[in-house]
């Protein structure tokens, strides 16, 4: 594995084990774990219904076969998916995400995996009628997170449909929100715990090429509020022609 996607993996790891949910859904008034799990599993059964209610709208509803979520956590989404598909894989890198993923999984039908290669060569080509990634590729650093927007293309099945989101770019911060970011930041480094979270832009430009690399077209790159204030971020939906 890469140096970077070492560290950032190494992260992921330290946060998982730190508070799992909030390193997930970092709501402010449940840092320090005080999500309610029946609760935190509620945002991804919403939060599926309406990707699923968008897709529909945009005439790109999956089949119900098989579904990957890609950086699935706990499998917030990864269950709720499991509501609608019929087989539903989570895959992250994080090893105790992924077994709290399992623990948590009330479905049966969803199958959790580790993976720290910088690739989804554990997948052949067009294994999934829907690929899905929310909240993950704006921590992954670049170039790797490109590397993976390319594979979860490459594994999206002909008439199959892609979902993602990534922050464009960062919002220029006015100087009062700037400090706070650098008192909330030297307040964690001086702890050395709790949930650290590393942010990148994955430009849309970028985003756009690696898509057409992957022989996907994209029906439409929407801005949505997933990576918070301080950044520009879409959502992304594109299909592979059949
Ligand atoms: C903020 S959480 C979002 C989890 C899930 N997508 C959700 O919305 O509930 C980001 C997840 O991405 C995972 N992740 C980070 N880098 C990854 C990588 N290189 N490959 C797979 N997963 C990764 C983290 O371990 C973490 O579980």
């Amino acid at each position: 594995m890469p140096d970077r996607l070492r560290e950032s993996a190494r992260l992921w790891e330290h946060n998982a084990r730190a508070d799992p949910l909030w390193a997930v859904l970092a709501a402010s008034d449940k840092n320090g774990r005080r999500w309610d799990p029946l609760e935190f599993f509620k945002t991804g059964e919403r939060d599926v219904a309406d990707i699923l209610a968008y897709l529909e709208q945009r005439g790109a509803r999956p089949r119900a076969g098989r579904a990957l979520d890609f950086g699935c956590g706990v499998g917030r989404l990864t269950q709720a998916l499991a509501k609608h598909i019929a087989r539903v894989d989570g895959v992250d890198v994080s090893a105790t995400m992924i077994e709290l993923a399992r623990g948590y999984d009330r479905t049966g039908r969803c199958q959790f995996t580790v993976n720290t290669a910088p690739d989804l060569r554990i997948f052949d080509d067009g294994s999934f009628d829907l690929v899905l990634s929310i909240l993950v590729l704006q921590h992954i650093p670049p170039p790797f997170d490109l590397a993976y927007l390319r594979e979860l293309g490459r594994v999206v099945a002909p008439g199959g449909t892609l979902f993602f989101q990534a922050p464009h770019q960062r919002r220029v911060a006015p100087k009062a929100r700037r400090a706070a970011r650098l008192r909330r930041l030297a307040r964690r480094l001086l702890r050395r715990e709790g949930v650290q979270l590393a942010m990148y832009a994955l430009p849309q430009e970028a985003a756009r090429d690696a898509l057409a690399a992957a022989g996907l077209e994209l029906i439409e790159a929407r801005p949505d509020v997933w990576a918070g204030d301080d950044w520009e971020s879409f959502s992304y939906l594109a299909r592979r022609p059949l």
